[in-house]
């Protein structure tokens, strides 16, 4: 397996950079015949809830069309309306080849899916894909509830709402706190990255005060990231929205160490 890096505006790498770095993969590390697929998160998860630009997944689909390689979306995080739509790959006028699904797939329930091409989908032979859970009743079930429920909840679209809102509040504690470098989310999956005054230096030690400052008045936060400078919000779509508000309260105060 090898690894190129994600464009990350704040951090100076640009989609012509990271495609510049499969590029060059593909000249010294490996043979593009070689290479079965290429696997990415539309929005990073743990990397730090950066957004694919556009350019750059077209870009990969390009490449993939070019040397016969399969692209793959991984939706684990980004799937079920985390992003605004059912799927972060609908942001895109791309299609990748496979996706894969677990977490809000089922609700909790330990479930995993892949969905594609027929093609792909096919070309295992009967019984060539398996495993001793596979198929597991219960987590199917909970998995068709979870869609009923996502239905007749609206929740892609309250997902999206509630994900505008908090990306506001986060944006009006800008101009009070310097520590804020970046504020972005495709819907629902949103994160605050701190980084030093007047900089794109990462700034984890502030980070971790705002956390500790949150979990002293009750509110969880995660943090992610390469430098663990980010937290992330990834709050039940079906939060009731007294709690979002308390939460958006207890968030307000611990990003101004109030
Ligand atoms: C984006 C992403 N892909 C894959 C995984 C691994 O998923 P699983 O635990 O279902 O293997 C995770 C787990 O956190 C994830 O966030």
């Amino acid at each position: 397996m090898f690894h190129a890096p994600y464009p990350t505006a704040l951090h100076g790498i640009s989609s012509e950079d990271a495609l510049d770095a499969v590029k060059g993969l593909f000249k010294s590390d490996v043979d593009p015949k070689r290479v079965a697929a290429i696997i990415l998160e539309p929005v990073q998860g743990e990397g730090g809830f950066y957004a694919a630009p556009a350019e750059f997944m077209r870009g990969l689909r390009a490449l993939c069309d070019e040397h016969g390689i399969l692209l793959i979306a991984d939706e684990v995080q980004t799937g079920f309306g985390r992003t605004g739509k059912l799927f972060a790959m609908e942001h895109y006028d791309v299609v990748p080849d496979l996706i894969t699904m677990a977490k809000s797939l089922a609700g909790g329930m330990p479930l995993s899916a892949v969905n594609g091409r027929a093609e792909v989908m096919d070309a295992p032979a009967p019984g060539g894909l398996g495993g001793t859970y596979a198929g597991n009743p219960l987590a199917v079930a909970s998995a068709l509830a979870v869609l009923e429920v996502m239905a007749e909840e609206n929740l892609v679209a309250r997902g999206a709402r509630l994900g505008d809102k908090l990306k506001a509040q986060l944006g009006e504690l800008r101009s009070a706190v310097p520590q804020i470098g970046e504020v972005r989310g495709l819907g629902a999956m949103v994160a605050v990255e701190f980084t030093q005054p007047g900089t794109s230096k990462p700034d984890a030690e502030y980070a971790k005060k705002v956390q500790q400052h949150a979990l002293k008045n009750g509110l969880l936060l995660l943090t992610c990231g390469s430098y663990g400078n980010v937290i992330r919000f990834l709050f039940p779509l079906t939060i009731p929205d007294t709690v979002m508000d308390e939460a958006l309260g207890i968030l307000s105060a611990a990003v101004r160490l109030a």
